[in-house]
């Protein structure tokens, strides 16, 4: 055992069948080391301390970069075959210790064991699809403007690159920026979220099984203000070329102004405020299903879960009544219990952020139809409100938790503008049977995602990303890859 691997709560040592796993000291260079200050991840149920961690500084954020520069030479040769065959042979360890990899999610995150074992799925489908996608990372060859020449654009990886991701999909946003990076040809420095770090341990631990070579892939565990001290290493080092990050907007804004004097390319996955609309031809039990599923999936901590439900005049009472039955069925508990489908929120700050919004906005006449109050530290009940308006904090922001404000819409033209206003973009939903409105919808929400009649729309396939100040650049299927490519025009004269 590394002496730097100490302290480990029986508790869930219980629960893993590889304790190897369970890894608690970054991975630069091949190797488990760290020189910062250690630092405890907790359990968001208990309270109580799941592992602690040696974590990373400055100084070992500056190790990484060099060691993913000296790895960048050899891995970005290798062929594309090879680093497929690596990708698939780190996916297939991935699918062996799902359970284990979706106990240590469960445990250091807080959503319900069956909500972790889906999000290990999701994860790995990332490092299955770019393997295949790895062998077609094609140039192109060019009509020529002058005999005897041949023009091509060559492809080829952008070097070393930096990813930053959030607590609340501690496996799947690892997955979605590590693995098209690497079927690129580029290598990797990982700062998970302080809260969430054995996740991404145990994600490289089995990358390093899986044989992709010492340097590649790094991670760098870390407390709060060593993280924040290194994310400024990764954005400032002129040699990490790419930095993708997905979190918070203000966040996103000082890290875009940390990587200007190095002109990096960016992919930025950050707030939303997702409009649910529900017109009053909608299929009733469909509109509701989906607005449980988007709105309470992890406890209602997604970027692009509903913020903000519209629902129009004609239904909106049906719809409310049907909601408020279905969300009475949620069983708020321990995500370790089979029957859990609400677990805690990350951290207590979390629960009284979600009674802030209630507060102000039954202080604007709001009423809560079910929750509304707080239960002790970390929980917090799903919750509905009625009689919402545009000036509540619960309409204008990102609530980040179990509440649904529910609020009444006439026209499409209305809810259409409701909708568009304000700076983010990321997902937006829209139940109705009607094909013409679906189009004109479609065309007119300002999002980068929109699922029609549909609200879990994520997939390893297909572009993930928002416009406005929802973000940058997008992330997953063949436009996931293109972020970790640079073109270069090739001209060949003389011939
Ligand atoms: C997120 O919250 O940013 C991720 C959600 C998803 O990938 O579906």
């Amino acid at each position: 055992m590394n002496p730097l691997e100490t302290s480990i709560s029986p508790s869930v040592l219980d629960h893993i069948s590889d304790p190897d796993l369970l890894r608690k000291s970054s991975f630069v260079r091949g190797e488990w080391s760290a020189t910062g200050p250690k630092f405890d991840v907790t359990n968001p149920t208990t309270g109580k301390v799941v592992a602690c961690v040696s974590g990373s500084n400055v100084s070992d954020a500056k190790s990484a970069i060099f060691a993913a520069q000296a790895a960048l030479q050899e891995w970005r040769k290798l062929h594309a075959k090879a680093r497929s065959h690596l990708l698939r042979a780190w996916f297939e360890l991935i699918e062996e210790h799902a359970e284990d990899l979706a106990k240590i999610l469960s445990a250091e995150q807080g959503k319900p064991l069956r909500e972790a074992r889906s999000e290990v799925t999701y994860g790995g489908s990332f490092v299955e699809w770019y393997a295949e996608e790895s062998k077609r990372l094609n140039g192109e060859l060019l009509p020529a403007f002058e005999t005897g020449r041949q023009l091509m654009a060559l492809r080829q990886p952008i070097g070393v690159c930096a990813a930053i991701t959030p607590w609340n999909f501690p496996i799947a946003m690892i997955t979605r920026k590590v693995a098209p990076a690497l079927a690129a040809g580029c290598t990797v420095i990982v700062k998970p979220a302080e809260q969430t770090p054995l996740s991404a341990l145990a994600l490289v631990e089995l990358a390093r099984r899986a044989g992709i070579p010492a340097g590649v892939f790094n991670v760098l565990a870390a407390d709060g203000p060593s993280s924040v001290a290194i994310g400024r290493e990764l954005c400032e080092s002129p040699i990490v070329r790419h930095l993708s990050f997905t979190g918070s907007t203000a966040v996103g804004k000082l890290l875009m102004a940390q990587c200007a004097p190095t002109v990096k390319k960016l992919a930025l996955e950050l707030g939303g405020n997702a409009p649910f609309i529900v017109f009053d031809d909608a299929d009733l039990p469909s509109a509701v299903a989906g607005a449980i599923a988007s709105k309470f999936r992890n406890a209602g901590q997604t970027c692009v879960c509903a913020n903000r439900i519209y629902v129009q005049t004609g239904l909106h009472d049906a719809f409310l009544s049907l909601l408020v039955q279905e969300v009475k069925k949620l069983k708020m508990g321990n995500p370790f219990e089979a029957e859990t489908t609400i677990g805690p929120l990350i951290d207590a700050d979390s629960a009284l952020k979600v009674q802030r919004f209630v507060d102000d906005a039954v202080s604007q006449g709001a009423t809560a139809v079910t929750g509304g109050t707080p239960e002790a530290g970390t929980f917090y009940p799903p919750t509905v409100l009625q009689n919402v308006n545009e000036r509540m904090l619960c309409m204008r922001e990102e609530t980040f938790g179990p509440l649904a404000p529910i609020s009444r819409f006439d026209t499409e033209e209305d809810v259409i503008r409701l909708a568009n206003a304000g700076d983010s973009g990321l997902a937006a939903y829209v139940y109705t049977k009607d094909i013409a409105r679906i189009f004109r919808i479609a065309e007119t929400l300002e999002c980068g995602m929109l699922g029609v009649n549909a609200s879990l729309i994520s997939s390893e396939h297909v572009p993930f990303g928002g416009i406005k100040q929802s973000g940058l650049g997008r992330e997953g299927g063949r436009v996931g890859l293109d972020e970790y490519t640079e073109i270069k025009y090739l001209c060949l004269g003389g011939l």
